[in-house]
């Protein structure tokens, strides 16, 4: 597999290619099947429909991987947490954590089993998949999870989430800790079903300074990361924590890719992580709106990264409404512009 083999900083035919959230809206046979599910949560919990929509994008933009068909927020649904997608607002869970209560009352133990719908979806997807297209399974950061679990629903101010770090760390370490121990069963269990790869989304990194990302978000994807390693040393891991180019001297860990956003430029990221890790990245994804936009964009990022430890990506998930032809030209530009 081309995508495994660049993961490991492998020498491979061109730059493998995939996009994050690339199974989703802007394409309209997925529209078709969740309206066939009913709803979101609806299809994530149906393996047949879930494997369709994630074997989608392979067949229809060309990517080098396929990703998991499933949401992050699928955790915390499972440890008792009542979830639910409202249109306009996002992910609405109506019972945020505010106690160490609440907290005890979320179910870890059993959290791995109830999703076995996920596991069910990964085999099916492994069997119809092409043996040389990569499966991609994923799982929220301990912190991002967090920030919905604490404050309900998606946030721009983080109150609830920050209030409780510097009133009550503790409580948020506790929270954080129980996160932790599902997360790394959950995705050990989705190397046991089959996928080839791991990624950790950190999406709400930005929203932490410098010490307290350390402290409250990467020691813990860290931690998920070294058990990962440990136990299956033939699985990548690739960490996502996004909008934290300030912090990149001290990023340090046992995982294989370093998963790069848009708003850190490549070659900072090159320069500062490039011969530990692996980079994935990170053209700005409003750039699909544009052909011209996209070119300018993949020439430099090749450019920079020389068809050497680079797996191409954009630098945070497709949008809805992008025109499924630029995604494809995209893609195949990629190909075409990193081939050896
Ligand atoms: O294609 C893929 O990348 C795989 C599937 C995937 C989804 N969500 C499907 C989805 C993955 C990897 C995610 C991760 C995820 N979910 C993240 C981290 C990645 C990131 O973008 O930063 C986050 C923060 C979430 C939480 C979440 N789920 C949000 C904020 C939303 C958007 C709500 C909205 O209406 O825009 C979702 C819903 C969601 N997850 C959709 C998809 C395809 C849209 C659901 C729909 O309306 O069909």
């Amino acid at each position: 597999m081309i995508f495994v083999d660049a993961c490991f900083g492998k020498k491979t035919p061109y730059t493998p290619v995939w996009m994050m959230r690339q199974a989703g809206r802007y394409l309209s046979e997925y529209r078709e099947v969740r309206a066939k599910a009913g709803d979101f949560i609806s299809l994530c919990k149906n393996p047949s429909l879930a494997c369709e929509v994630t074997l989608q994008p392979i067949d229809i933009v060309g990517v080098d991987a396929a990703i998991l068909f499933s949401d992050i927020l699928v955790v915390p649904l499972e440890m008792g947490m009542d979830l639910k997608f409202v249109a306009g607002v996002g992910p609405v869970f109506s019972n945020p954590i505010e106690t160490l209560e609440d907290v005890e009352a979320l179910d870890v133990k059993g959290v791995s089993e109830k999703l076995n719908y996920v596991y069910e979806t990964i085999s099916l997807i492994r069997k119809n998949l092409h043996v040389d297209k990569a499966l991609i399974g994923f799982c929220g950061s301990p912190w991002t999870l967090a920030t919905y679990m604490i404050e309900g629903q998606g946030t721009k101010t983080y109150t609830k989430c920050k209030k409780m770090l510097y009133q009550n760390p503790k409580l948020l370490h506790v929270i954080l800790r129980k996160v932790t121990d599902a997360l790394k069963l959950y995705l050990e269990k989705q190397i046991l079903s089959g996928v080839n790869a791991v990624q950790i989304f950190d999406s709400w990194a930005s929203a932490l300074e410098e010490d307290a990302f350390f402290e409250f978000s990467w020691e813990y994807m860290k931690e998920i990361s070294a058990y990962i390693k440990n136990k299956y040393p033939h699985i990548p891991v690739i960490l996502f924590p996004k909008g934290i180019s300030g912090y990149l001297d001290k990023i340090d860990g046992d995982f294989d890719v370093f998963g790069v956003d848009w708003s850190t430029p490549m070659g900072l990221a090159k320069d500062k992580l490039g011969s530990k890790y692996v980079l994935q990245g990170n053209m700005e994804p409003t750039r699909l709106y544009d052909k011209e936009a996209i070119k300018t964009s993949v020439k430099a990022i090749a450019n920079i990264m020389q068809n050497e430890r680079h797996i191409f990506n954009l630098g945070h998930g497709i949008l809805p409404d992008i025109p499924v032809e630029n995604a494809k030209y995209f893609v195949s530009l990629v190909k075409e512009l990193t081939k050896r």
